[in-house]
């Protein structure tokens, strides 16, 4: 009974696994090594729960009955039913894994990864970020290998440089190290300070350039990507520690716009050029100067990834205000009962600006 045990096991391997996306504060754009995909600066991000928006994964792996007719392993990947195809990077986190399951090298295996995404990929949603950690996740469960968070931050960096991050819960740091060690640790668990992020979504098509093409042309042709790099980004590391260190939000929400701002200013400065906002993307930063014009003190900050749609950042206690503001500008057809505030940003709007949905998010999990 017991061998049978041992040869079922030997011969199906099946896991299932939720990952989060998470947004950059301090943004990773450049790498120090395309292979490895390790970066040239540290970034800091928060993951966001999976409540609404996530990657879903499940893996089948099984045994090749017949090695003699096929030799070398089968890898097939569906993502949101639809065939999709393997790339490297997806074969390298396999390599990653049968290093350290030896049995899964004495024969070919066929692995059948099945991934869902809520929400729409490629748009600047972190969509790598989530169906990477997660498929790392998966196949460490369908393995049961048990690894530490450092090891699977440091596998989900080969699938995407981002998706390290996802693995952790609630505030997070990529560190840089220039080796294949390099991976995210945590910096505050979820609960620490009650931080929520709304995500407003203004685009749901694929961006015009990927980020890691974009972040190596920008290391390519942008004179500004290297003082970034050199004069800008470990400040901002500094005072965002700062600032949570003391859940000092003014600080916090200053540092964190103007981290997108300067990541954005970079992207104009590659050549040819890449601009990842829109018109759209340009109304929400300019509400969320006014609404903090109007409150007196920064109680909201947006950042962009590469892509248009918003993420507002706030502590929980403003939620309803920020939430009843933008629901009012953006969302809201019928404009009698509005204050002149709200009636003024409005008239603003660009004509024909398509804002499709917002969804507000807790800090949360890292893949699970
Ligand atoms: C702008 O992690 O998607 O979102 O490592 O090439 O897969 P690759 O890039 P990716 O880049 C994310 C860039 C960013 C900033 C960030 O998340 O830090």
């Amino acid at each position: 009974m017991e061998n049978k045990n041992e040869i079922e096991n030997d011969e199906i391997y099946e896991g299932k696994s939720i990952g989060p996306i998470n947004i950059a504060l301090i943004k990773y754009w450049g790498k120090d090594d395309e292979k490895l995909i390790t970066p040239l600066n540290n970034s800091i991000s928060l993951t966001l729960d999976t409540k609404e928006f996530y990657t879903e994964t499940s893996i089948k792996i099984t045994k090749i009955k017949e090695p003699k007719e096929q030799k070398e392993d089968i890898i097939e990947l569906t993502i949101n039913n639809e065939k999709s195809k393997i790339t490297s990077r997806i074969k390298e986190i396999i390599n990653q894994f049968k290093l350290l399951k030896p049995e899964l090298n004495k024969n070919p295996y066929s692995y059948i990864i099945k991934s869902k995404n809520t929400f729409p990929i490629k748009s600047g949603c972190a969509s790598s970020a989530s169906s990477m950690s997660s498929l790392v996740i998966c196949i460490n469960k369908a393995l049961k290998l048990n690894l530490s968070k450092d090891k699977l931050s440091q596998i989900s960096r080969i699938g995407s440089g981002s998706a390290c991050r996802s693995i952790i819960n609630g505030i997070s740091e990529w560190i840089k190290e220039g080796n294949n060690n390099s991976h995210a640790i945590q910096l505050y668990d979820k609960d620490y300070w009650k931080l929520n992020v709304m995500l407003i979504i203004v685009n749901q098509n694929k961006k015009e350039i990927s980020s890691s093409d974009g972040m190596k042309l920008s290391k390519e042709t942008s004179e500004f990507f290297n003082y970034r790099i050199k004069f800008i980004v470990d400040k901002h590391i500094i005072e965002i520690k700062d600032s949570l260190k003391n859940k000092n939000f003014e600080k916090f929400g200053i540092v964190v716009m103007k981290e997108s701002n300067n990541f954005h200013a970079v992207c104009r400065d590659t050549f040819p050029t890449i601009n990842y906002l829109n018109l759209e993307s340009e109304f929400i930063i300019k509400c969320v100067e006014e609404i903090n014009k109007k409150e007196n003190k920064i109680i909201c900050a947006y950042t962009f990834d590469a892509g248009a749609n918003a993420f507002l950042i706030f502590e929980q206690e403003n939620r309803d205000l920020i939430n009843n503001y933008f629901e009012e500008i953006l969302f809201l057809d019928n404009d009698n009962n509005l204050n002149d505030f709200v009636k003024n940003i409005k008239s603003k709007k660009p004509v024909n600006g398509k804002f499709y949905k917002k969804v507000i998010f807790e800090l949360g999990d890292g893949a699970y």
